[in-house]
């Protein structure tokens, strides 16, 4: 098959880690599983045109962000094709434009790259579904995931499902480092329009890239203990799922949070990412619970923003809580409403 030229548009979401993901062995491989919520809302709108040209062996793209020529951003794609050129023979026969934007503000301390690279995985495989049309669609989404792995770990995880699982766990078949999966097993239907608030703290930039982060946990003293917990809070979750029991999801997802900050506190150079308001916002967060019980509870980025989670049903409380009392703790008063959603979609 021979095509001259295309063109193929896919919106990503990002996604929120309820079980993190913090070290990485070589070729993106994680140093232990993570379970996150696809996100609907905060999203990567990507064009990708292409046109054949000669292969003189290198790469030729050009990189638009918001409609403008976008400089600074081409490293790293470029060295993103150079991790997938053996994946995707085609890479070198084409010229790319490659368009993209977000639904977020950018500079907003939500990281563009889960749902970038993930926006940017389904439309290569767009192009070689368009070379391989007789491919099936559980092989497109699956490379999908793999490809936007190399991309940036966690994007693997912005693909398809609500829930998404990456990294190989024992005893639960089809799980594997390579990509992600939707999550196998029942899940409560308090689950399925389960609310993530997202409240800006701090919209800087990151003062640590994940990057160096995941090279942190390398001769960190704490990191066996930490990817086992990991695999130990991914097992608690499986009936937890099931029976939608909000009291102990809170325990996990919280204690997985905090356990990701404690790993960058404790580590050589060692950083705190929070700033006072994401500890004010928790400490109300608390208080709420306490004494209204409404099930709602946090979880963190690598960063200082905080994610307010809670069931649909509370909805309407809990923004009257976060208006009432968390606002003032955001950067401008900002704060972003989403929900979980169902991954990538052509456009
Ligand atoms: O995908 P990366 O390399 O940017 O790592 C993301 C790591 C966390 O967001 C902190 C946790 C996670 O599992 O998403």
């Amino acid at each position: 098959q021979i095509i001259e030229k295309g063109a193929f548009q896919w919106t990503a979401p990002s996604n929120i880690a309820l079980v993190k993901y913090w070290g990485k062995k070589a070729n993106q491989i994680p140093a232990n599983p993570s379970v996150s919520f696809t996100l609907n809302n905060c999203k990567t709108i990507t064009k990708l045109a292409f046109e054949a040209k000669k292969n003189d062996g290198s790469f030729s793209f050009d990189l638009l962000f918001e409609g403008k020529p976008k400089e600074d951003f081409k490293p790293k794609i470029n060295k993103f094709f150079e991790r997938v050129a053996v994946y995707l023979p085609f890479l070198k026969d084409y010229h790319f434009v490659i368009d993209t934007e977000n639904t977020f503000p950018h500079s907003s301390g939500i990281a563009s790259s889960a749902s970038g690279m993930a926006a940017l995985a389904m439309n290569l495989m767009s192009v070689e579904k368009a070379l391989i049309p007789e491919m099936t669609n559980d092989y497109f989404y699956q490379k999908a995931s793999f490809l936007a792995r190399l991309g940036s770990g966690s994007a693997c995880r912005s693909v398809k499902g609500q829930i998404v699982t990456w990294g190989k766990q024992a005893n639960i078949d089809g799980t594997t480092d390579l990509y992600g999966v939707e999550y196998p097993y029942a899940v409560h239907s308090i689950f399925n329009d389960f609310q993530d608030t997202i409240l800006l703290v701090d919209k800087g930039e990151k003062q640590v890239s994940s990057t160096l982060g995941h090279d942190l946990m390398h001769d960190h003293p704490y990191a066996e203990r930490r990817f086992a917990q990991a695999h130990e809070n991914l097992h608690k979750l499986i009936p937890i799922f099931e029976n939608g029991n909000l009291d102990e999801f809170i325990k996990i997802v919280e204690s997985e949070a905090l356990t990701l900050h404690a790993m960058m506190m404790t580590s050589m150079p060692y950083f705190i990412l929070m700033k006072p308001n994401t500890l004010e916002i928790i400490n109300a967060i608390w208080k709420f619970r306490e004494t209204t019980k409404i099930p709602v509870c946090f979880t963190l980025d690598a960063g200082a923003n905080v994610h307010v989670l809670y069931p649909d049903n509370v909805k309407e409380k809990v923004l009257q809580f976060i208006k009432d009392e968390l606002v003032g703790y955001c950067q401008n008063g900002q704060y972003l409403c989403d929900q979980i959603g169902n991954g990538a979609l052509q456009v």
